[in-house]
């Protein structure tokens, strides 16, 4: 189903074509609009703006829907594994057991970085930020294959891919290791992608690492949630960075450092640091909840909110489920727990966040389970990235494979006139 749309401007009528999703959305293509009338679109932050047709993952903000290529995200979560999406999102279907296998063994087989690449890591201080440290080794693994960095040639994308994928993990406990002054631990290619990622983070080289499945299988569910999110921050910058033709890993570094923003996924970290905060004010809830309603305060509940979803994140619920199991079965009990649970309580019930229909989002509970995961604060972002990386991969492939023009979008100019050079002398 197609249908037109009717637009005037300054007394001209234009008939636009629209485009219908699969789930009924209507898109109105405002490409002829300039052409026709000199006037452009004009959506900072494009807020009312779509950039792409896409087959990946479908939301619905107002019901609170969440689908990777139509699996919806609970059913992902409970019976899938994170590899198994990775291969759901990068090729658009289920994999039978021996393209899994076939594909699993592939990652596994890559999870080793050059070993001149290590000496990377020591340029970093000590305290360097670790999205920071796995934006810039990703951008340098490109240095390392040079002769596959096509992004126009299948085989050299497919490579890159299953590079990125099987090596972020490596980076990203390399750069945890370095922040605590200890020895690097190797790639276990006998354990799963989660339990790999924990061993090269948490073991000592003296001592035998006795891996939890159970928290495994958690940090693998996490990974899951945070697989894609349709076209958000990060994967639009994949997207952008993708369309001038820069190559994957390039596109993959932009990626992290767009992630790395506080409004986007830094939130998690952000909010760990504002649960401290209240915490060590006292625990004065309602004292936050009036200072994030307060325009000129600066502050913002963080963790609540989201530009698509208009209900509760299907994401934080999964999570504020899990958050209960994980503490329970870690002997846990989290102080910040209980504030988090007072936030959203009253935000829910005061009518700022009610008319607003801010919610929480995944960020607002993740952090306390990392946490309980002995994951430290500033490794949280780099745990999302980890889990988002398919999603920006399958954004980044599509964006190539459908053809799209190098985004470029125009302005409305509001700056000075022409205006003579003035001499330094006469000024
Ligand atoms: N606390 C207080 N007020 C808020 C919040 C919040 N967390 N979020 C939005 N608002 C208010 C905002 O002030 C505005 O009020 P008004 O209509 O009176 O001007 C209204 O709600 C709409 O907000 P907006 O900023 O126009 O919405 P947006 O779609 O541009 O921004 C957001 C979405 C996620 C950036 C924003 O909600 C926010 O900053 N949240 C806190 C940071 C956060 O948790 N980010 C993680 C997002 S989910 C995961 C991810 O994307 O990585």
């Amino acid at each position: 189903m197609s249908g037109k749309a009717t637009l005037s401007v300054n007394g001209q009528t234009i008939e636009l074509d629209t485009v219908v999703g699969s789930e009924g959305e209507v898109g109105i293509i405002t490409k002829p609009l300039r052409g026709a009338t000199k006037a452009i679109s004009l959506d900072p932050g494009f807020v009312n703006t779509g950039s792409c047709t896409s087959d990946i993952t479908y939301i619905d903000g107002e019901n609170g829907v969440l689908r990777y290529r139509g699996y919806a995200i609970d059913e992902l979560a409970t019976k899938s594994s994170f590899l198994e999406v990775c291969y759901l999102l990068l090729e658009g279907k289920l994999p039978s057991a021996s393209e899994f296998s076939d594909y699993k063994e592939q990652i596994t087989r890559h999870t080793l970085l050059h070993e001149d690449l290590k000496k990377m890591f020591d340029a970093f201080p000590a305290n360097a930020h670790p999205m920071a440290v796995c934006s810039s080794v990703v951008c340098a693994l490109s240095t390392y294959y040079q002769n596959n960095l096509d992004p126009l040639n299948p085989e050299h994308v497919d490579l890159s891919a299953k590079r990125l994928v099987a090596k972020l993990p490596t980076i990203a406990a390399f750069s945890y290791k370095k922040s605590r002054g200890q020895a690097l631990i190797y790639p276990d290619n006998e354990l799963d992608y989660a339990g790999n990622l924990l061993k090269m983070m948490f073991a000592y080289r003296t001592e035998k690492y006795e891996l939890d499945e159970d928290v495994a299988k958690l940090v693998d569910t996490l990974l899951i949630l945070h697989a894609d999110h349709e076209q958000n921050c990060s994967a639009t910058t994949v997207r952008v960075v993708g369309s001038a033709h820069a190559n994957l890993f390039a596109s993959i570094s932009a990626g992290i450092c767009a992630l790395w923003g506080p409004r986007h996924g830094g939130a998690n970290q952000s909010v760990l640091e504002m649960l401290q905060v209240i915490a060590d004010d006292g625990a004065d809830v309602d004292k936050y909840v009036a200072l994030a309603q307060d325009r000129d305060s600066g502050f913002r509940l963080m963790g609540f909110g989201h530009r698509v979803y208009k209900n509760y994140d299907p994401r934080a619920r999964i999570l504020g489920e899990m958050v209960e199991k994980v503490l329970t079965k870690l002997d846990i009990n989290d102080p910040l727990l209980n504030i988090a649970r007072k936030l959203e309580a009253h935000a829910l019930s005061d009518s700022y966040f009610v008319d607003r229909k801010l919610y929480p989002n995944v960020d607002f509970y993740s952090g306390i389970i990392y946490r309980a995961l002995g994951i430290p604060t500033n490794m949280f972002t780099v745990m999302f990235a980890l889990g988002r990386l398919p999603g920006w991969i399958a954004q980044w492939k599509e964006q190539l494979a459908h053809g799209l023009p190098i985004g470029r979008p125009r302005q409305i100019y509001t700056g000075e006139n022409l205006r003579p050079y003035v001499p330094m002398s006469e000024r």
